[in-house]
């Protein structure tokens, strides 16, 4: 974890921790395996050891920010058991959602951070994430809560610096002001080329998309979603 000082620590976090009370099997979860699964960066402010962190060896690593439920994350793992996921979720009943997919499909390569995604990164190597999904990230539409959106220059930053060359950056989003927002940043960051060639490229998802459930829920209230896929550029 980044040390004490460091403006990662200064992050805070605006989100719901907690929502309703855990049901007992869920809380279990919580107790038993959570411990078992989460990705602790060393408290000496040092890098994480990604190979070690799944209980199988992987060929790449990919990271989910705000994973929700973790019907997408559960399915993406569940899809490249050679691939390692790591999911960033504070909300607790998302957590414990996700936990009960991860031991009712025996995922062995699925580890979780249940903090703030940002605290991570600068605990992660360069150069070491193979695809990164910020899926239906809180729009926070109103403009004063504006500096709290996901997508922002210096999360883009260290994305930067994490990902591997060639990478891969899902956006997606119902908010048009987020993605106008997100479209903005990230195609002016020297880092990231849009991949968009025509419409149906932003209009319709990749073709190994799994539906999330706040996707399901946007869609039944009339909204339309925005994929948005970018690569990393090569760093030579
Ligand atoms: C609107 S929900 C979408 C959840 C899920 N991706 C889906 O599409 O169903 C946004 C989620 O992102 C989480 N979140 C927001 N910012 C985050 C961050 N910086 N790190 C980790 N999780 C974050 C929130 O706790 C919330 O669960």
């Amino acid at each position: 974890m980044s040390g004490a000082g460091d403006p990662q620590n200064r992050l805070h976090w605006y989100g719901r921790r907690r929502g309703h009370k855990l049901r007992p099997g869920r809380q279990a979860l919580v107790e038993d395996l959570l411990p078992r699964l989460r990705l602790a960066p060393p408290a000496d402010s040092g890098i994480v050891d990604l190979g070690g962190a799944f209980a199988v060896p992987v060929r790449d690593v990919w990271l989910e920010v705000g994973f929700g439920a973790g019907e997408h994350l559960a399915a993406q793992a569940e899809a490249h058991p050679d691939v390692g996921i790591v999911g960033c979720e504070p909300f607790v009943n998302g957590v414990a959602s996700l936990l009960s997919h991860v031991e009712s499909r025996g995922l062995a390569n699925v580890c979780i951070y249940d903090d703030d995604a940002r605290r991570l990164f600068p605990s992660l190597p360069d150069a070491a994430i193979g695809r990164v999904f910020a899926l239906f990230s809180d729009p926070w539409p109103k403009k004063r809560h504006h500096r709290r959106r996901f997508i922002a220059d210096d999360t883009l930053d260290q994305l930067a610096r994490i990902m591997k060359d060639g990478a891969e950056l899902r956006v997606a989003s119902d908010h048009g002001g987020y993605v106008a927002w997100a479209l903005e940043r990230i195609t002016r960051h020297p880092a990231f080329a849009w991949l968009a060639r025509s419409r149906r490229d932003w209009t319709e998802p990749p073709q190994d998309w799994v539906e999330t459930r706040y996707e399901r829920k946007a869609r039944k209230q009339g909204a339309t979603p925005v994929y948005l896929c970018f690569r990393r550029r090569s760093r030579t």
